[in-house]
């Protein structure tokens, strides 16, 4: 006050302009006020409406991005920026730095329509009880193409894999691959969550190899094979021995004369010393028999279908033929 007397005394149109500044400043803390009062969440407000309130969720699914959700900008999670290490996947973890410790939540069940589900981010605090809380470490993967097809969903699989392999000590503690989640309005807020948009995307080369060697392996144990394949086998006159694996198929893009296919593979076959044809029925085989056959399978040859998936069970250097039957 002493300040402003002074400032009275100096000129008057400076005192003029200070208690204008102070009636404004009054003004705007009653209107602040006024605004947090009315702010305050009415009692009969859900605990459910509370976080829809303190958060914004946003559709999953953001159909803006329709025609470029190949390349760019992807229409998954559409508001939040991948994280991205030289050679490795790019991914969304929550909670990090990179949400501001905030947790990943999601709401709605609509298996047919994403735009129909939400997500939103939350500082842990401010969950309420009736949100579903999933503890643990949960990992969600988003693909353009279907998941229905194998080779589409393996490969989704190996963002994911790689990201462990690089911290060892993250499991994917919620086993479930796809969750089901109640049809209901409740959201869903996950202790730990790892978002893949890209699949393999921006994965080096060493790194794709490093996640096939694991998965590879790891598949080899579950079917009691020797990880380390079957070796190296010669032939008696020292020239290696090689496996030629004719992989093949009935009904839709399989080949209209099996029969001729054959005697071509066989007929080259029989000129390389060393060369063993395996004719295989891919119908005949369970899973750990495929495992096995590709486990011994230097060269495989096979039209393009969903059985090509099998490849990732060879070995390092062995070679594909896919063919695409008219
Ligand atoms: C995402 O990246 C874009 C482009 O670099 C930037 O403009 C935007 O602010 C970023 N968004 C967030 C949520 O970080
Ligand atoms: C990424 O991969 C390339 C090629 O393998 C390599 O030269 C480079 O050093 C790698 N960068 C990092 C950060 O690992
Ligand atoms: C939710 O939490 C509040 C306070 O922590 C507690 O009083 C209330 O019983 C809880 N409601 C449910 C349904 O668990
Ligand atoms: C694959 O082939 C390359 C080049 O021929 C060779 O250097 C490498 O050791 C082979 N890798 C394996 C796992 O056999």
């Amino acid at each position: 006050m002493e300040v402003e007397s002074k400032a009275k005394l100096l000129n008057k149109k400076k005192s003029f302009s200070h208690s204008t500044v102070l009636i404004a400043i009054c003004l705007f803390s009653l209107f602040l006020i006024l605004i947090l009062y009315l702010a305050q969440p009415s009692p009969s407000f859900s605990p459910a409406l509370k976080l829809q309130n303190s958060v914004t969720f946003l559709p999953i699914k953001d159909t803006r991005f329709a025609n470029t959700a190949m390349k760019g900008n992807t229409w998954f999670m559409s508001s939040l920026n991948d994280t991205y290490e030289e050679n490795e996947s790019e991914y969304l973890y929550f909670p990090s730095k990179a949400s501001d410790e905030k947790l990943l939540c999601i709401k709605r069940n609509d298996i047919s329509d994403g735009t129909r589900n939400s997500y939103a981010l939350a500082y842990p605090e401010g969950l309420t009880n009736s949100t579903t809380f999933l503890k643990g470490l949960a990992f969600m993967s988003d693909t353009f193409y279907d998941y229905g097809n194998l080779w589409h969903e393996l490969t989704a699989m190996m963002p994911f894999v790689g990201w462990s392999m690089k911290n060892r000590c993250a499991k994917q503690a919620r086993q479930v691959p796809v969750e089901e989640f109640e049809k209901d309005e409740r959201p869903y807020c996950f202790e730990k969550a790892m978002v893949m948009r890209h699949n393999v995307g921006k994965m080096g080369k060493q790194k794709k190899l490093q996640v096939s060697d694991l998965l590879r392996c790891k598949v080899r144990q579950f079917c009691g094979i020797n990880p380390n394949g079957r070796g190296r086998e010669v032939t008696l006159r020292g020239e290696p021995s090689i496996t030629l694996t004719l992989l093949m198929r009935n009904g839709l893009r399989s080949f209209k004369n099996p029969t001729a296919v054959i005697n071509v593979f066989s007929r080259e076959c029989a000129m390389v010393d060393g060369c063993t044809l395996e004719v295989v029925q891919s119908e005949d085989l369970n899973f750990c028999d495929q495992v096995k056959l590709m486990t011994s399978t230097d060269i495989l040859a096979s039209p393009h279908v969903a059985q090509l998936t099998n490849m990732l069970f060879m070995d390092r250097n062995s070679s594909v033929m896919e063919f695409f039957p008219k």
